[in-house]
């Protein structure tokens, strides 16, 4: 069995986690919304990555809405003491499983009593206020009002820490004048390097970066010098994916999503995939291909 702490550790928040951590989203029916096909399948998946020692799973009470959450503690309550449960908070699902900005101070007080009914808490280890000026990546606009929402929240003690997703290097600053950031999640790749100097920027101030899409999401990634990289050295496309991540900057966590137990136990197998130099410049060239093909 993999041993995931090779990829090493970073405090989040509280809790010392490992880097190699779980993306839930997948775990909700198709388009993220519903129940799974096979509950138990998805049951089974969250046990494997605790067993395997994951202890930081993402989620949000919006995948589903609720769905996610409620598998979570259907296959994990009582959590073991060293999980940190990561959740978002800022939108909401409508009927027709559209995703709709919800950033009122009523609504994220809402939010943050849903996510703690459903995941079966007293208090949520980490919030990510999720940015929706854009709902495919950051745009600019004030988080002042929401964000103070959000602080008060943990005021109240029903909040531990506060992280801010799917937002600008702008907003960032403007929320760490507001409350203490200890993570930021925002769209990140290997093709998807918008972010490249604001990583290296939070790795220097302690705060975690944890890139979603890490395999490229809805359309995972494809690239003829990710499989030819992955070929030479007897691994599959998706972890050599993750193992430039993991080389990319000590910061960086990852939550990768799978609603299969065999593709749970490949990615956590790149906890353990040491990248060349000269590996790690050729894949540095796929952000240019896929610039070039745009
Ligand atoms: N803050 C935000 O706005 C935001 C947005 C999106 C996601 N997220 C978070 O980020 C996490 C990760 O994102 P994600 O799950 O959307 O995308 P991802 O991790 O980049 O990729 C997931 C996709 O890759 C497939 N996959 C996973 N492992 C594979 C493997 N070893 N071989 C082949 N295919 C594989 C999955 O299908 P299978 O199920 O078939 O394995 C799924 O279709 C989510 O779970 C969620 O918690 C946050």
């Amino acid at each position: 069995m993999t041993d995931i702490s090779k990829a090493g550790t970073f405090t989040l928040g509280t809790h010392k986690v490992n880097r190699m951590g779980y993306g839930a989203m997948q775990l909700a029916g198709p388009g993220v919304f519903g129940p799974p096909k096979d509950r138990n399948a998805a049951l089974a998946v969250l046990r494997a990555a605790v067993a395997a020692g994951v202890n930081h799973i993402d989620t949000s009470d919006f995948y589903g809405p609720h769905v996610t959450n409620e598998i979570l503690r259907e296959a994990l309550h009582p959590y073991p003491a060293d999980l940190t449960i990561v959740t978002k908070i800022g939108a909401r699902r409508g009927a027709d499983a559209s995703w709709n900005p919800a950033f009122s101070p009523a609504e994220l007080t809402q939010a943050v009593h849903d996510n703690l009914r459903n995941l079966g808490v007293d208090v949520l280890d980490v919030v990510n206020l999720r940015a929706m000026f854009g709902i495919h990546g950051p745009a600019e606009g004030s988080i002042e009002a929401p964000l103070t929402a959000l602080a008060e929240l943990q005021r109240q003690g029903l909040v531990r820490h506060i992280g801010l997703s799917n937002v600008t290097p702008r907003q960032i600053a403007q929320g760490r004048g507001i409350a203490e950031i200890v993570c930021i999640q925002n769209h990140y790749n290997l093709a998807q390097r918008d972010d490249d100097a604001l990583v290296d920027e939070l790795a220097a101030a302690g705060i975690a970066y944890v890139p979603y899409f890490p395999l490229g999401g809805f359309s995972p990634l494809q690239s003829a010098t990710l499989n030819d990289g992955a070929a030479r050295r007897g691994a599959t496309p998706m972890q050599v994916a993750l193992a430039w991540l993991l080389q990319r900057s000590p910061n960086i966590l990852l939550i990768p999503g799978t609603s299969s137990v065999a593709h749970l136990r490949e990615n956590l197998a790149a906890a353990e995939l040491v990248l060349s130099p000269d590996a790690l410049t050729a894949l540095d060239g796929i952000a240019k291909e896929s610039v070039n093909h745009h």
